[in-house]
């Protein structure tokens, strides 16, 4: 698949369900109201649609949410869709969670020929854990399901955005605790996605200060690292592991854009920014082949946009009325 300005798609998120059982102050409302369970695809239906998807060249899959390890008999999504690593046309298929199931599913992902995770986790102190996810987050149970994570052999790469006010004194420890255990860690800027009940400009926290704070305390080196994502890396030469920087914010990553990203209940969304969408609902279930699916998602490349439009103001609008726990991140 090759959009209108060049770029290849091979890259998809699917976001299994738009439900987590934490509340992320820079992600959810206090007071979510999440989709009705008849709106959302079944696990099969999913599944078609990641098979449609591979046919037209994805190489990547990331299962996302909300948080994806909620949903009711995921794992057979996840064995299915490993299934087509290798020969079936898959390069990889990664999962984002906030880690609160990795204590009971780590294994089984490993077994299902998940080898990578990114795991959300703003701050290494389990009070401010509990902070920033409304209450909802037990930083032992993440941290047990990392260790176990860990021990089945899948790769961790630790996601934190940075928020002025919130996180921003655990930086450093994050810097130093994932160094430790091994984990990569990446920094993302906090995007205006849907009404979060709070003010996004005081929190917004540019990456480029970010950094100019770590380098007071780590040595960092620019590394050409790529994971498939927009993150860039460097070295830190005290704990010999790799920081990444995801900017939509202060530096737009749009031309080397290689995804889309599919929503629990068969939106196509084209752009993370933008609120443009193809319905592949309506298709699936048109037919019971796959003619129907496969012209709704060529139709849909076809419309990529060139980019989004982010900007956090005063006016504390979100650029986007759905949350990222509808696209996934
Ligand atoms: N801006 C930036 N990152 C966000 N995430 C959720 N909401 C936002 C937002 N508004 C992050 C989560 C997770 C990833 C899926 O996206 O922390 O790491
Ligand atoms: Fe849940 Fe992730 Fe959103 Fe936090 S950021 S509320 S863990 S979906």
């Amino acid at each position: 698949m090759i959009d209108p300005f060049g770029r290849h798609i091979t890259y998809l998120r699917v976001s299994v369900t738009d439900r987590c059982d934490f509340r992320c102050v820079y992600c959810m409302a206090e007071d979510m109201t999440f989709l009705p369970k008849q709106e959302v695809l079944s696990l099969e239906e999913l599944e078609r649609l990641c098979g449609a998807f591979i046919k037209r060249g994805v190489r990547k899959l990331r299962l996302t949410g909300g948080e994806p390890l909620v949903r009711r008999n995921v794992m057979t999504l996840i064995r299915n869709l490993g299934r087509h690593i290798g020969d079936g046309g898959l390069d990889e298929l990664t999962l984002t969670t906030n880690g609160s199931q990795l204590y009971r599913f780590a294994d089984d992902l490993y077994d299902a020929g998940v080898r990578r995770l990114n795991v959300s986790m703003d701050t290494t102190d389990p009070e401010r854990f509990h902070t920033i996810t409304r209450g909802r987050g037990d930083l032992e149970r993440v941290m047990q399901g990392l260790d176990a994570a860990t021990a089945a052999g899948l790769k961790i790469k630790i996601n934190a955005v940075a928020m002025r006010g919130l996180n921003e004194d655990a930086f450093d420890e994050l810097v130093r605790w994932c160094g430790a255990r091994g984990y990569d860690l990446t920094f993302i800027e906090t995007m205006p996605m849907g009404d979060v009940d709070g003010y996004r400009v005081d929190q917004y926290l540019p990456l480029t200060e970010v950094r100019r704070r770590l380098e007071a305390l780590w040595t960092l080196t620019d590394v050409p690292d790529r994971t498939g994502g927009p993150a860039r890396y460097a070295r830190v030469a005290e704990t010999g592991g790799r920081v990444g920087f995801i900017t939509p914010m202060t530096h737009n990553f749009c031309e080397s854009c290689n995804r889309v990203r599919l929503t629990c209940t068969g939106q196509l969304y084209m752009c993370l920014g933008q609120e443009d969408s193809a319905d592949l609902r309506a298709a699936l279930r048109r037919s019971e082949g796959d003619d129907a699916v496969l012209a709704a998602i060529d139709e849909a490349i076809g419309r990529k946009p060139k980019g989004h439009d982010f900007i956090i103001d005063r006016h504390n609008r979100p650029a986007v009325g759905r949350h990222m726990s509808v696209t996934g991140g």
